[in-house]
């Protein structure tokens, strides 16, 4: 089988946002659908905190990323976990419905928890739309452009992440807890060397 089709799917981009008691959470997603007006489904890593948050507390919000989105938010919301970080410290938010809205995007959609379905890697999360609105007139981004434009590389924990096969002879080191893949001549990283998406050392990468 050719995994090369799934790419040909489009996604658009998105932070999935929750609250725990007092801790903030969420997570870059791409796959995220309307099933109808009312609801939409989210596609979510089992092992992503923002997944079991939601799942506990059962109230969540999708953020619409604009083309203008930063690559630092990506970066710390698309790559580092929110019960290690607070992922909220240096960006604008605010609380509706009591789930964090982060501010300047195109807009929200605020759910309640309808049902989910899991999977062996992911959680299909479907909500129920309580409150949404388009917040700026900003052109929406889609993953194609993340990728194209922002140069942006997907997360492990992402639907869409594959594993890809090496067509040079050079030697790629992925990055286990973000799936950044480093290619070189080298047959070992440097001492130092530290992942430039998320910023482990070099004992966190698997030569393939
Ligand atoms: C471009 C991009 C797309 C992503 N899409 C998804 C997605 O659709 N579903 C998912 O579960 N994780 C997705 N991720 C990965 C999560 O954002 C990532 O695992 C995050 O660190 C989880 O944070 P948390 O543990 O605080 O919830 C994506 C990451 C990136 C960079």
């Amino acid at each position: 089988m050719n995994k090369n089709i799934l790419k040909k799917l489009s996604y658009g981009m998105y932070i999935i946002s929750s609250k725990e008691d007092n801790l903030l959470v969420g997570c870059v997603a791409n796959s995220v659908m309307q099933i109808n007006s009312d609801t939409v489904a989210i596609s979510l890593n089992n092992n992503n905190y923002t997944t079991k948050v939601i799942l506990e507390n059962n109230l969540f919000a999708i953020n619409i990323l604009p083309t203008n989105t930063s690559i630092d938010l990506i970066k710390t919301f698309g790559f580092k976990k929110s019960n290690e970080i607070n992922k909220y410290e240096n960006i604008n938010y605010e609380l509706k419905e009591d789930t964090p809205i982060i501010s300047d995007t195109c807009g929200y959609i605020i759910c309640t928890l309808a049902n989910s379905i899991k999977t062996d890697t992911h959680t299909i999360i479907i909500g129920k739309i309580i409150s949404m609105q388009e917040t700026n007139d900003y052109e929406a981004m889609t993953y194609k452009y993340y990728q194209e434009n922002l140069k942006g590389t997907t997360s492990k924990n992402a639907p869409t992440y594959q594993e890809e096969t090496t067509k040079t002879k050079k030697n790629v080191f992925v990055c286990k807890i973000c799936g950044f893949r480093y290619e070189t001549d080298l047959d070992e990283l440097p001492a130092d060397f530290k992942c430039p998406m998320c910023g482990v050392g070099k004992e966190y990468f698997e030569k393939l």
